[in-house]
């Protein structure tokens, strides 16, 4: 056969389907993906549940709650979607991948996550710790605690030295971890997480470990459960403050990629955290085929595990994904096909950032419901939505982070003057975000 011929063949026969697609979850990660998405021509519907105004404007929003799996599997049977990207955490370790899985008729449906064994890398900060102690994944050193092991936690807090850190076990909304400098606030606070019950359930157990002293940064994974790619590095921003002060948030701006990590840390990342975490996940027969967040700590020039998450990051989405060339659909599809060692990643050389723009009072009481203007005057950037919905024809503010102004340009700091430029264009009252994103670099 001619080799023409063959090629034309080949080509008709792996001709990519064309696909609906539902997104669960509600924020900027979630309009990064939608945004991604509608850009290939494989997407024939898009749907978000229960997006925002942002992604209302490019798919079709549905009002169902990421955990309401029921009503999940009515949806898409009734839209005939081939493939759900789960954006947020909590119906990962509910168990959504395993729910599909396990029902006959939603089976074949392609599911972008880990299984709920797998989630609990994220769902139990002591199953992360003896995961990576089982597999000798550079970490902290730690131990755990319960409430009948109050006086022993106490005691091993008085061999450590300052800073000490406390972590609940369970999900706490990102709240879970304490670090406090002084030994008996220490011991008061781990007596009102295990005893007092002060993150719930989340501090039934309380993880106590090393203070690791170094430069935070994040590396993104996608898994089929046995191959893997390495997403872009990133670096979040998570205190309101400038110069990284006061209350922690869910990320007020991030940079992609990060600076500092260069070719020899990476390789680092690779061979002692990235091989070992899917090998270890293989090697326990977890399904997992989705997005592996890996909070990393750089001390001197060697990279520690923080935490891992089962998703992607928020904001980091909004800057890793952007540079991705590589068509998402056929990525995530040899994610759950199990053929992403067939896949050849490419990313956008660029640097790009976002930034933050977050109601007044955030991350504690804020207002909703204020009119923003000035999104349609953004040419060069790109707003993603975060909390935001509309009301009477108007885009209006519905969260503490409102909306993600993400830049590409030749550096990071280039692409930061583009971002804050735009942010001078849109308004809406009591709008903050930080100036100094990107100082510490
Ligand atoms: P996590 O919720 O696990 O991301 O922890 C929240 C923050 O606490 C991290 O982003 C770090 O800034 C800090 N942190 C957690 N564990 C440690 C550690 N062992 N040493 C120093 N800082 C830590
Ligand atoms: N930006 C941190 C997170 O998504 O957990």
């Amino acid at each position: 056969m001619g080799s023409i011929y063959k090629q034309l063949l080949l080509q008709s026969k792996i001709k990519p389907s064309i696909m609906n697609i539902l997104v669960l979850g509600s924020g900027g990660r979630e309009h990064a993906f939608a945004y991604k998405i509608v850009e290939s021509s494989r997407c024939e519907k898009l749907f978000v549940a229960p997006g925002n105004a942002g992604t209302n404007a490019i798919a079709h929003n549905v009002a169902i709650s990421v955990n309401d799996f029921p009503a999940i599997k009515d949806f898409v049977l009734e839209n005939e979607v081939e493939m759900v990207v789960v954006g947020p955490e909590d119906p990962l370790v509910r168990g959504i991948y395993d729910y599909f899985k396990h029902d006959d008729a939603l089976r074949n449906i392609m599911v972008i996550g880990p299984s709920e064994q797998g989630a609990r890398l994220e769902g139990s900060k002591e199953r992360a710790k003896e995961f990576m102690s089982t597999y000798a994944i550079p970490t902290a050193a730690y131990q755990s605690f319960t409430a009948q092991t109050l006086e022993e936690g106490k005691a091993f807090l008085e061999t450590l030295k300052p800073p000490y850190v406390l972590k609940a076990d369970g999900l706490a909304a990102g709240k879970g971890v304490l670090i406090l400098k002084d030994l008996d606030e220490a011991k008061a606070e781990l007596e009102n997480m295990l005893a007092h019950s002060k993150f719930g359930s989340a501090s039934e157990k309380v993880v106590i470990e090393e203070f690791l002293d170094g430069i935070e940064l994040s590396v993104f994974v996608l898994t089929d459960g046995s191959n893997y790619k390495i997403l872009p590095t990133a670096k979040d921003y998570k205190r309101i403050g400038e110069g990284d002060t006061g209350l922690n948030t869910g990320g007020m701006g991030a940079i992609s990629p990060v600076p500092f990590a260069d070719e020899a840390f990476t390789q680092k990342i690779e061979e002692r955290i990235v091989k070992p975490t899917v090998q270890g996940l293989e090697k326990e027969n977890i399904e997992y085929k989705g997005f592996i967040f890996i909070g990393l700590i750089k001390v001197n020039d060697d990279p520690f595990v923080i935490e891992y998450n089962v998703r992607m990051g928020d904001p980091e989405t909004e800057v890793v994904l952007p540079r991705l060339k590589t068509d998402v659909i056929d990525l995530l599809e040899a994610t759950a096909k199990g053929n992403l060692d067939g896949i050849t990643m490419e990313i956008d050389e660029r640097a790009a950032t976002t930034v933050m723009a977050v109601s007044g009072g955030y991350p504690e009481a804020y207002e909703k419901g204020k009119e923003i203007s000035g999104i349609e005057r953004i040419g060069d950037s790109i707003v993603f939505h975060a909390g935001t919905a509309m009301k009477d024809g108007s885009v209006v503010t519905n969260g503490g982070r409102v909306l993600a102004v993400t830049s590409l340009d030749v550096d990071f700091r280039q692409a930061l003057k583009k971002s804050y430029e735009n942010l001078e264009e849109i308004s809406f009252d009591k709008m903050y975000y930080r100036k100094d994103i990107g100082f510490d670099l």
